[in-house]
């Protein structure tokens, strides 16, 4: 019983607040009054005509596909990312929401780094560092004759410099820290963000080698390097206070940070490594398991550190990074989605799945009674969703939009200004773009598949790597007429026989046909973002997430919301009530009150028949497990990475999570972020009330 909203205009399908409050707050241009001057129509054709107007470079008419990409954006099938959105056709051309710049170990580009990160925040851009190549806490600074502050306090400097950029920029800077798991200060980053307040905006994760898993997984000792030198780092005495128990008795003063004194009482399990782990003067070792524990410890405390699989996202890079040592990546955008070469940038668009079912497509259930009560049929999971999803699906909207939507961010890459030379050059290098989906969950609702279920991983598997296979050929085909990226001749493309499985994921091709290469116009092409506000934009659930809630509060940030957090219903869950004949003035008011005054709990706590609110599980009512393998499932067919959270429960302990990371490196996710409900507070998301 659910009636599905198609084909109409963006100023009928724009919700109140993408209309009155996001568009105008962050997207529609202003004068210099700060009086808006664009409707939302506008906005489209502003960015199909700057889009577009790369098309004339290629001998094409630019007028026809700025026609296009403007039907398919007023559709909303289509969403490119906030600085797309923000910045095409303006004086600050910076289009791109991804990047990725890391500082040397030398204070002049530590200062650099920051400045050009601030110039990025300023365009609506994000910015991920590692800071693995600085030298650890304590280390010798030869210049100086002085001591090394070691990264943890370098991002204190960046952090601040972010806070203080947050008031002037187009909206706040997003941060992605990342350490290295064999850098000898891990211990310092796992905890850096334990105390709230500290690094507000920064997200930090450790990126995991597979040496460091392994021993992890064998409970073995590991080896941690100093950078500075590449060899195994000799423990000085300030790697010894941070990680050695006798110095808890030391004076405070003294021993700004140490792990027993400071937080061993609270970290179950530590007990078994008391005492002095390390020898000053020796290399340094430690038990893989102490760092695992200091990790999974944080991320159940308050979500921090997440855990980046670098090994595994290097293994699955387009290029060979053994070959070629230049392209190895060490850290992924903010949210995660793009792992991302040193100054590369990347810009996103999202296909909205909720507008590509069918018309009256079956209802699952019913479906696969009719699949399991044919004898010939066979019981095979796949085979019974791909059966479904022919019905169910609108292919040829799905691969349009795919297919235009891959064209019109290889056109961004051009159109797009990158304050940086740096980037400019490796962006035009490589030519990375991010397709990817929102609207998942409202698919599924669609068509009566429960987001977790084995149908949904099934269903999310083949969408996906549908979408991969159609944004692989049509990057080839635009190879053809504009040529390929220019390193292309260093990728495993240009040699699909030497990575024959890696190449028949990615383009569905048997790489024996393609033995002189496979000409790409991008390194990589697939991506699934968190979509936080486009998807609100687009009136759908976000990135491949399950819907939060049907009703929640939103803190979007004072500029769109004021004093008060954002009411958000899911839009979706309303036409789906009315269609039902419920009385949505009702169950609007009884959901708002419940929400003032605590009592909210999900759907079901609403005045609505349960098969309603059965219909609409939340991100909370989905099994740890079930979140990793639908995150799976899509990176099986996706270049770039998946923003994804894990939820747990509030009491979920600690081995939960421990157990969710374990579950994704089997999976082989590129990495994994849990989030413990009501472990932080001022959650972007929430049904209570704040305060
Ligand atoms: O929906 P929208 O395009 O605004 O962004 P998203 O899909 O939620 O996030 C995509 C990427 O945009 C993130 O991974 C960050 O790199 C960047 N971002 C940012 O820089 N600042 C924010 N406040 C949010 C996102």
């Amino acid at each position: 019983p659910v009636k599905r909203v198609t084909g109409e205009t963006v100023a009928e399908r724009l919700t109140e607040n993408a209309r009155e409050r996001i568009l105008p707050a962050r997207y529609l241009l202003k004068d210099e009054q700060g009086e808006v001057v664009e409707t939302p129509a506008e906005l489209f054709e502003r960015v199909a005509t700057a889009v577009a107007a790369v098309e004339e470079e290629h001998g094409n008419d630019a007028d026809r596909w700025a026609e296009r990409f403007e039907e398919l954006m007023t559709h909303l099938e289509f969403v490119p990312n906030s600085p797309t959105l923000m910045n095409a056709g303006t004086e600050l051309g910076q289009l791109s929401a991804c990047f990725v710049i890391s500082p040397d170990d030398d204070l002049g580009d530590i200062f650099d780094v920051a400045r050009q990160a601030a110039e990025i925040f300023q365009s609506g851009g994000g910015v991920g560092y590692s800071f693995s190549a600085l030298r650890p806490k304590g280390d010798v600074v030869q210049e100086t004759g002085g001591i090394a502050s070691g990264p943890v306090s370098f991002m204190s400097v960046y952090d601040q410099m972010c806070e203080t950029i947050k008031a002037g920029g187009k909206r706040r800077g997003a941060q992605m820290g990342m350490l290295r798991a064999d850098h000898p200060d891990v211990g310092r980053f796992c905890v850096a963000k334990r105390e709230e307040g500290r690094l507000e905006n920064f997200n930090l994760s450790v990126a995991a080698t597979r040496e460091f898993y392994e021993a992890v997984q064998d409970d073995e000792e590991y080896t941690l390097y100093n950078p500075r030198t590449g060899e195994p780092h000799e423990v000085t005495e300030w790697t010894a206070r941070f990680y050695n128990e006798s110095y808890a008795e030391t004076d405070p003063d003294i021993v700004e940070e140490n792990v027993w004194r400071d937080y061993a009482d609270e970290i179950p399990g530590i007990e078994a490594y008391r005492g002095d782990l390390l020898t000053e003067g020796e290399e340094m070792t430690l038990p893989a398991r102490f760092v695992w524990r200091l990790m999974v410890d944080g991320a159940w405390r308050n979500g921090e550190p997440g855990l980046f699989l670098l090994d595994q996202a290097n293994a699955e890079h387009s290029f060979d990074v053994d070959a070629y040592p230049d392209h190895r990546i060490e850290a992924t955008n903010p949210c995660g989605e793009q792992p991302l070469e040193d100054y590369e940038a990347c810009n996103l668009g999202h296909v909205n799945l909720s507008l590509c079912v069918a018309d009256d497509p079956p209802h699952w259930d019913d479906f696969r009674e009719r699949w399991d009560g044919d004898a010939e049929a066979g019981d095979d999971l796949d085979a019974a969703v791909d059966a479904f999803l022919d019905e169910a699906v609108d292919f040829d909207r799905l691969d349009r939009i795919a297919r235009l939507g891959t064209r019109f961010l290889d056109d961004v890459v051009t159109a797009s200004d990158f304050p940086l030379d740096e980037i400019e050059e490796t962006v035009g290098r490589l030519r990375k773009v991010g397709l990817g989906v929102m609207g998942f969950a409202e698919l599924l609702v669609q068509l009566g598949v429960r987001y977790g279920s084995d149908a949904s991983v099934e269903v999310a598997r083949q969408l996906m790597a549908r979408i991969d296979h159609v944004a692989t050929q049509t990057s080839h085909d635009l190879a053809a007429e504009r040529g390929v990226f220019p390193a292309w001749e260093e990728s495993k493309y240009a040699d699909p026989t030497a990575h024959p499985e890696w190449f028949r994921r990615h383009t569905g091709e048997d790489p024996a046909e393609w033995e002189d290469g496979y000409p790409i116009r991008n390194h990589g092409l697939t991506s699934i973002a968190p979509t936080g506000t486009t998807s609100m934009i687009a009136d759908t659930s976000a990135g491949c997430e399950p819907l939060y809630d049907v009703v929640y509060f939103k803190n979007v940030g004072r500029d769109v919301q004021g004093a008060e957090p954002l009411v958000e219903f899911d839009d979706y869950f309303l036409r789906v009530l009315e269609a039902n004949d419920v009385d949505v003035e009702a169950v609007r008011n009884e959901a708002l009150s419940l929400l003032e005054s605590g009592a909210y709990d999900g759907p079901s706590s609403l005045p609505i028949p349960d098969e309603l609110a059965d219909l609409f599980p939340r991100a909370r009512d989905v099994d740890m497990a079930d979140h990793v393998r639908v995150q799976a499932a899509f990176q099986e067919h996706v270049d770039g990475a998946v923003s994804k959270t894990v939820n747990v429960a509030h009491d979920a302990d600690r081995e939960r999570i421990a157990d969710a990371y374990h579950l994704a490196a089997d999976l082989a996710c590129k990495g994994v972020t849990v989030y413990r409900s009501g472990s932080r507070s001022g959650q972007v998301l929430s049904t209570e009330p704040e305060g």
